[in-house]
């Protein structure tokens, strides 16, 4: 891939913000734009070319901002429109660009779409929502289950029906076979297009779709005990819909019209059906998110057929890209432990594809327990018990030693967490030994290095305890050797050392345990 014909977004590495807990700027205890703006040199040093930010507009908060009150305004709690227009233009300054979450499954009950829609069943705005009568005994009209737990269906007592929701009962489903709605949520993109963002994450896009039929999910034969209780059921008729792909061919067609943006998807769906969202000649997203790290099994024998698989599976013309963390999911110093944490990092940014850091890894801040009367995510207090708490991975930002990691002047609205002294910005970045560093090592090498970059992808067979691939570019070859074991391992290659997990390595004949390299081949 030249570097010249490369859209920005094949180049960049995301950096994803949680705006609750990145800075906050007033002392409220809850991060705000004015705070990522001061934040902004932080990410300019750190190497990243875009930030993505979850939702910032108003709501209700019943999740944390995925119940969107209103899709084209900011909530006060992270300021006002003219703080976004500051943070946009001062990113911009900075060659920073900015993708904003875009929530097309559902609006929050307060909206007032939703406020109109179920005033009565005639309402202008009725069909903007899914609205069933009650199955035979009254109950719901099918069986479909909610990701976070209960039926998909709440009764409206007012007008006598029920409205589906995939996520909480304050999240209604948005009816995007309704034109009009599709219509309203298009301008909702253009809205942010205008005001000069550069692309958007789209949240739950499998889920935006229905089964016109409205059938009855069949039982999911592989439901372990543990899973989320909406696994009970196979989401047959409830995602993935083939009508999906109409909608973000549309969607495609309104960003292209602004020259290079990017829409990046959110879709949970295993390998194949992924694949689809990339569209039809390229027509679809040009990042359906690749989560396949987060699942995966930290040893060579789990992550080299995953690797190759994906790297198959994309459609030609196709771009990669690759997810270690996000405000889903336990942080992946907590799942791998320090030590492959670092492994993970060097493996996130020198796999063939865009790369998004969730904030905080590149610190290695691990989850934080919630004591159970502080628990905020209203996924864990629905299903509790089952570690399903998202709480954990969306602490704040560690800035620095001082009270409260410097990240604000109040209380914070989740724990800090330990280990603040050695954990933070501050220190890390005086610390050449640190995650910070070898994060902030990793991405200017990869800036650097086109094979890094923009460079073809080859697996390599190595010692069985190692994970090897080769990236090359313009007769460049780069070797990327892995070694996940306790034990050191031979390298019998032979090269120059351009980076290695241990600050210390000189010589690199032998990996040490846990230690991971960039060669470039002789
Ligand atoms: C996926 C988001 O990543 C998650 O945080 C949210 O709760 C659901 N979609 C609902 O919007």
């Amino acid at each position: 891939m030249d570097r010249d014909r490369a859209a920005w977004w094949q180049s960049a590495v995301i950096y994803q913000i949680y705006p609750r807990s990145f800075q906050d700027s007033n002392g409220d205890g809850v991060g705000d734009l004015a705070g990522i703006l001061r934040r902004l040199d932080y990410l300019a040093w750190l190497g990243i070319d875009a930030i993505w930010l979850s939702p910032i507009y108003p709501s209700p908060m019943a999740d944390f901002g995925y119940d969107v009150a209103d899709f084209t305004g900011i909530d006060p709690l992270f300021g006002s429109l003219a703080d976004f227009d500051a943070l946009v233009a001062a990113a911009h300054e900075r060659g920073i660009k900015v993708i904003l979450d875009y929530v097309p499954n559902h609006s929050s009950d307060r909206h007032p779409w939703f406020q109109e829609a179920r005033r009565s069943r005639r309402a202008a705005k009725r069909d903007w929502y899914i609205w069933r009568d009650p199955g035979p005994d009254g109950g719901p009209p099918n069986n479909w289950l909610s990701e976070f737990g209960g039926p998909s269906w709440t009764f409206d007592p007012g007008t006598g029906q029920y409205y589906l929701h995939s996520y909480l009962k304050q999240q209604p489903d948005l009816n995007w076979r309704n034109p009009a709605l599709k219509a309203a949520m298009e301008d909702v993109l253009r809205f942010w297009l205008d005001r000069g963002v550069d692309g958007f994450r789209l949240d739950a896009l499998h889920h935006v779709v229905k089964d016109e039929l409205f059938r009855d999910n069949p039982a999911n034969p592989n439901f372990r005990p543990g899973m989320a209780p909406h696994h009970l059921l196979e989401r047959l008729y409830t995602v993935d819909r083939p009508e999906v792909h109409e909608v973000i061919a549309d969607l495609r067609r309104i960003v292209d019209g602004y020259g290079e943006r990017v829409l990046i998807g959110e879709v949970h769906l295993p390998l194949p059906r992924l694949m689809g969202y990339y569209g039809v000649g390229g027509q679809g997203l040009q990042l359906p998110f690749n989560f396949s790290l987060l699942k995966a099994g930290w040893t060579p024998a789990s992550l080299r057929p995953l690797i190759a698989a994906y790297e198959a599976a994309l459609p030609a013309g196709a771009w990669p890209n690759w997810v270690l963390g996000n405000h889903d999911s336990p942080r992946v110093a907590s799942r791998l432990g320090p030590s492959l944490a670092r492994l993970a990092a060097l493996l996130l940014l020198t796999l063939r594809g865009t790369p998004t850091v969730y904030y905080g890894d590149e610190l290695g801040m691990t989850d934080v327990a919630i004591p159970p009367d502080q628990v905020q995510d209203p996924f864990e207090k629905n299903v509790p018990g089952l570690g399903l708490g998202r709480d954990p991975g969306r602490t704040p930002m560690r800035w620095s030693a001082k009270p409260e990691a410097g990240f604000t002047t109040g209380a914070p609205w989740l724990p800090i967490g330990g280990n603040l002294a050695a954990c933070n910005v501050e220190a890390e970045a005086a610390d050449p030994g640190s995650m910070l560093a070898l994060y902030r090592r990793l991405i200017a090498l990869r800036k650097e290095q086109p094979a890094l970059t923009l460079g073809s992808y080859c697996g390599i067979d190595t010692d069985p305890r190692c994970l090897g691939f080769r990236r090359e570019a313009a007769g460049d070859h780069l070797l990327v050797l892995l070694n996940f074991s306790d034990d050191t391992c031979p390298v019998p290659f032979a090269g120059r050392l351009l980076l290695s997990t241990d600050p210390a390595r000189e010589k690199i004949d032998i990996l040490g345990p846990a230690e991971g390299v960039i060669l470039r081949l002789a």
